[in-house]
């Protein structure tokens, strides 16, 4: 299974309409995802759980779902010129190092006049330092606000650009898969 993060808490979020969308193109090419929606995890109101053996239910669960990962796709909004806080802490309770080495991974940035470029880069500085296998071609969605409506990405180029991120890390995931190179094979 390849897991779309949307990458806030924020009610309402623009991250999460756009993990839907992508969902969609991923269904598209028949694969299956399933979106981790940090909204409903709750992180904060638990407390932090760093590095512990006895996460809560749900974030172990939600940790091992990372754990077993074919791949993963961020979808980050900008916050202050990086990624909101609640996805770093997310990764933060991540186990290391097999939670992040050699697990395929791309992004997706949305956000003003830059879409998201600085929380991408932070994101792949972090993914980066613990050896994933970070899929080159990133997304940026400059003002959001503009190209979404009702759920669907409106500006025909940023779709065509979404589309073709969706079959280049679907063809990244199974070149890797083919090679026994991903996290997931390393396991076996
Ligand atoms: C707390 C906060 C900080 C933000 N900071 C930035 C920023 O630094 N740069 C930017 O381009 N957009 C910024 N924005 C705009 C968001 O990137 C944009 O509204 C995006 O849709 C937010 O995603 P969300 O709807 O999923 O929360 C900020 C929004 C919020 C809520």
């Amino acid at each position: 299974m390849k897991y779309i993060i949307s990458g806030t808490d924020r009610p309402q979020s623009n991250t999460l309409q756009i993990s839907q969308f992508i969902q969609t193109l991923y269904a598209q090419i028949g694969v299956q995802t399933e979106i981790i929606d940090l909204a409903k995890l709750n992180l904060f109101s638990q407390g932090p759980q760093y590095g512990s053996k006895d996460l809560s239910e749900r974030l172990q669960d939600h940790v091992q779902k990372i754990g077993l990962s074919e791949g993963l796709i961020v979808v980050c909004p900008e916050y202050n010129g990086s990624m909101p806080g609640v996805l770093k802490y997310f990764i933060d309770h991540w186990r290391y190092p097999e939670s992040f080495e050699f697990r395929p991974v791309c992004f997706v940035g949305l956000g003003g006049l830059f879409g998201g470029l600085r929380p991408v880069e932070h994101l792949q500085q972090v993914f980066g330092y613990r050896n994933a296998f970070i899929y080159p071609e990133r997304i940026f969605l400059m003002n959001v606000w503009k190209i979404l409506k009702d759920g669907e990405v409106t500006d025909p180029l940023m779709k065509d650009l979404l589309i073709k991120q969706t079959k280049g890390f679907e063809a990244f995931c199974k070149a890797l898969q083919e090679a026994k190179l991903d996290a997931l094979s390393r396991r076996k």
